[in-house]
């Protein structure tokens, strides 16, 4: 369920028009709706009602600011994967002691930095990592609380980028080892161990993968308690699928997902934690985007628009379904089959294929759906195309809580070599001039905001996709 609807005809992010926000901001932009993600958060709370587990939103799905700052007022810990990641949760607000460290390649420094900082637990992914995590403890005078990510070679029936708990993935810890490893983690210095990990994928939609990867870390745990180690967190990871596709079999209910694990973990008295992201972002958020031109080729009609597979890989990554909706109802009807495409120099930049479509035109305004979740944060710029600004509505507000990219941020980074500026160069031929040094082009004025409580404007530069 979410916020994004038709009033009069037009689209609307909760009680914003999209063609209001894109008049003030330029397409293509993200828009989130706060009601949306306020509410997908309690949904799942609500779920496990008297568990009172730990829910630590994973950063990775969307991690935008204003985003976390939204789920760190409801009470949310944070799930996070790199050095870049804790402090974005710091700067959320969000309390070291429930921030919880993942990720398969945790560089040493990241490893002090999150011991310096405190965060309250490393889910750990080898046997070395644990060596690094007691080696760089001990040196800082710290204690790691710790638990081992186990792989417990279960298939997730998701796509083969986002399964991660069967063998051949290069996750967590395998299961055949996993009380080898115990003990040697507890007689590391350093090492508190806590807790046991499992995390078997993204997107799930069958809850029988779910009920085995559990029943495994049950036993674990029983295991595990029983040769003294001293196991009081079980992190259950995210995972649970949203829908994406109208008419589509919709995934299992929280509701269905705690009573599995309100089963598999009865009497174990543990602390719960749960990771989810897809679940609390992806159908709060949509692209919106303006259509260039509508082409016909030899065999399909394209729909050209302005968003890209920069701005949004799922499609061309994971072959994943958006709704497009057309932003204003007007265009309903008479459903035309066209690809939708970006301006990208790539056959693989398309945002749907073969859909059926009401007739677009140029100027059009379209949302694609269900672009909350592991979007803007996988954009790039191929094509030197700037990042796309980040819209929050809530109510009748909305603010631009991440500037679009200018092209002087764009170009900036790039410096030219000491050999390539002119003081360096040594002028073989004094006939020819030496090549000048990098300079963005001037930046036209950018318009001013036209939203209630919006942010600075972030309107397309003139010459630059609107
Ligand atoms: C360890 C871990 N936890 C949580 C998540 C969040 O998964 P989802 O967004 O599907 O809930 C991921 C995503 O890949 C993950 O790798």
């Amino acid at each position: 369920m979410h916020h994004f609807a038709y009033k009069g005809g037009e689209l609307y992010a909760e009680k914003v028009s999209l063609e209001r926000i894109a008049e003030a901001v330029g397409t293509p932009f993200y828009c989130y709706s706060t009601a949306t993600i306020e509410r997908h958060y309690k949904v799942l709370a609500q779920a496990f009602k008297g568990l009172d587990p730990l829910i630590c939103y994973a950063v990775k799905a969307n991690s935008n600011q204003a985003v976390l700052t939204t789920l760190a007022r409801l009470g949310a810990g944070m799930d996070v994967v790199s050095e870049g990641e804790i402090r974005r949760a710091l700067t959320a607000g969000v309390k070291p002691d429930k921030i919880i460290f993942a990720g398969v390649g945790k560089t040493r420094g990241e490893i002090a930095f999150a011991l310096r900082h405190g965060v309250c637990q490393f889910n750990v992914e080898s046997d070395q990592e644990i060596d690094f995590i007691s080696e760089i403890a001990t040196h800082l005078g710290a204690r790691a609380k710790v638990a081992l990510r186990i792989n417990p070679d279960v298939d997730a029936k998701t796509h083969k980028k986002i399964a991660t708990g069967k063998g051949e993935a290069k996750f967590g810890i395998p299961y055949k080892d996993a009380m080898r490893l115990y003990a040697k983690a507890d007689r590391l210095a350093g090492i508190d161990v806590n807790g046991v990990h499992m995390h078997i994928g993204s997107q799930l939609t069958d809850l029988a993968p779910v009920e085995k990867a559990f029943t495994l870390m049950r036993q674990l745990v029983v295991r595990l308690r029983a040769e003294g180690h001293d196991i009081g967190h079980v992190d259950l990871g995210g995972g649970l699928g949203v829908p994406y596709k109208a008419g589509s079999e919709i995934p299992p209910h929280p509701d269905d997902y705690a009573q599995i694990v309100r089963k598999c973990f009865a009497g174990l008295d543990v602390k719960l934690m749960l990771e989810p992201g897809r679940l609390i972002v992806a159908n709060a958020g949509i692209l919106v985007s303006r259509v260039i031109a509508v082409k016909k080729g030899s065999e399909r009609t394209f729909v050209v628009v302005d968003a890209a597979m920069n701005d949004l890989i799922r499609p061309t990554l994971y072959e994943a379904h958006h709704e497009i909706w057309p932003a204003s109802e007007k265009r309903k009807g008479n459903n035309v089959l066209v690809d939708v495409v970006g301006p990208i120099c790539e056959t693989g930049d398309y945002l749907a294929l073969g859909r059926k479509l009401p007739p677009l035109a140029a100027e059009d305004l379209i949302a694609v759906m269900s672009a909350g979740a592991y979007g803007a944060v996988q954009a790039g710029t191929y094509n030197s195309r700037p990042l796309v600004p980040e819209v929050l509505v809530r109510g009748d507000q909305f603010a631009v809580v991440r500037q679009r990219q200018t092209y002087d941020e764009l170009i900036g980074l790039d410096r030219l070599a000491p050999w390539q500026t002119a003081s360096q160069q040594p002028s073989p031929n004094p006939e020819r001039a030496p090549p000048p040094a990098v300079k963005p082009p001037a930046r036209k004025p950018e318009a001013a905001s036209a939203g209630a409580g919006a942010g600075a404007a972030t309107k397309r530069p003139s010459g630059g996709r609107r």
